[in-house]
């Protein structure tokens, strides 16, 4: 793979990470410290930024990719404003969180760990808040929410969507 013939655009994130980049020259190995860094600016690490980071650190690119897929906590996809993290360990499990993810993905149009059309929520899982006296339990940012059930996992969901769109008309009324 050639790193070299990436346009990449003049932005204030892409600046950002080129002063860290500069910053970090002489640190020893600082790839990953430097994929932390763009991945905090960007949300997540497109192609593009690898290959920006494989030019400025003159690394090939294959080596920028294998690091970002070996550890699972580089992303490679967008992930939405809001994080929807349904519990599926074994109280819950027991208790019926299986049917309430499935009636998340069906509510959400995505799969677990795929992000909405519109970037609002990431739906992802997790093995045990350690709230298991409160299961099933979803995590909704780092709010808990417990007992649930399918119907109320969706009404949550579709309660914060509509705050938020209540928030940003008011936003566009003050504009005015
Ligand atoms: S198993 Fe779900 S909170 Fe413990």
């Amino acid at each position: 793979m050639e790193a070299q013939a990436v346009h990449v655009p003049d932005n204030e994130q892409y600046r950002e990470l080129k002063r860290f980049i500069d910053a970090s020259r002489g640190v020893p190995g600082p790839l990953i410290q430097v994929l932390h860094r763009a991945q905090k600016i960007f949300g997540y690490l497109p192609l593009e930024v690898q290959h920006f980071v494989a030019r400025e650190l003159d690394v090939p690119l294959a080596k920028v990719f294998g690091v970002v897929t070996f550890y699972n906590f580089f992303r490679l996809d967008p992930i939405g404003d809001h994080i929807v993290n349904m519990c599926l360990g074994t109280a819950c499990h027991v208790k019926g969180a299986s049917e309430i993810i499935k009636a998340l993905e069906k509510e959400l149009g995505v799969k677990v760990g795929g992000t909405t059309a519109d970037r609002f929520y990431t739906l992802s899982t997790a093995r045990c808040f350690g709230a298991c006296g409160l299961a099933p339990v979803l995590m909704l940012d780092e709010e808990v929410h417990g007992r649930l059930n399918p119907q109320k996992a969706i009404q949550i969901l579709r309660e914060m969507k509509a705050r938020a769109a209540e928030a940003a008309a008011a936003e566009t009324k003050e504009e005015k």
